[in-house]
């Protein structure tokens, strides 16, 4: 049993890699599992929280204080985080959304043109969602992720500047058991004027555990 400490508090939470359509059947995504947020949500939510969970996958969510929006593309990740950030406390984006999407989406399956073996798909850039929601900030507490392969902590802190977010949870994916579809993770706490903090390999649970007890402590008013 846990204690309610986050009653009142309403979160955000959004999970899972976006899909971004090519045709109806097929599409350019990434290899996120949304665990790290499925785990956050359930977390905030059994701390007493009303979670909103904006997700790309279908999730294995544990209380009645979840609200999930099934989302696919970042395009509409981003229109539904427009609509409740407002009303929101906390913001927790980790969602790996994709940088590009197809320019067109095909209306019909792309067929195999027996004349051709180069295809070719345009793509656009989608907005960065965290920083673009970043700018409506009042007094929201924004946290961001950062999946790196090397420099961990300079990139993590050019993030939190250059997206105006609060605090910056970073992963050094190259490592052994964190990051992308892993039940583990090493995180990094990137805040502004604060040194660094490291954690050690923990679940993904145990580092949503540790995330919110150290909002409980430190952040919320
Ligand atoms: O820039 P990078 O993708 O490494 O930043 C990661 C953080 O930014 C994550 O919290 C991710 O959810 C968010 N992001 C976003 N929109 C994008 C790309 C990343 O909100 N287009």
């Amino acid at each position: 049993f846990t204690k309610p400490v986050l009653a009142g508090t309403n979160v955000i939470v959004t999970a899972g890699g976006t899909q971004e359509a090519i045709d109806p059947v097929r599409f350019i995504g990434n290899r996120s599992s949304g665990k790290m947020g499925i785990a956050l949500a359930n977390v905030a939510a059994d701390m007493g929280a009303h979670v909103t969970l904006i997700s790309t996958v279908h999730d294995p969510i544990s209380s009645p204080n979840i609200e999930e929006v099934h989302v696919s593309t970042a395009i509409e990740m981003q229109k539904k985080l427009e609509e409740t950030f407002a009303m929101t406390d906390v913001l927790v984006m980790a969602a790996a959304v994709s940088d590009f999407r197809p320019v067109h989406k095909a209306e019909q399956k792309i067929k195999k043109n027996n004349d051709e073996d180069i295809y070719t798909i345009k793509l656009q850039k989608n907005p960065d969602i965290l920083k673009e929601i970043s700018k409506k900030k009042t007094d929201q507490f924004v946290v961001g992720f950062a999946a790196e392969t090397e420099n961990l902590i300079p990139y993590a802190q050019k993030k939190l500047h250059e997206k105006n977010v609060d605090m910056i949870l970073a992963n050094d994916v190259s490592k052994v058991g964190s990051g992308f579809n892993t039940d583990t993770n090493e995180i990094t706490v990137i805040q502004n004027n604060k040194e660094p903090v490291t954690w050690p390999l923990m679940s993904k649970d145990d580092v949503a555990a540790k995330f919110w007890k150290f909002y409980e402590k430190n952040i919320k008013k």
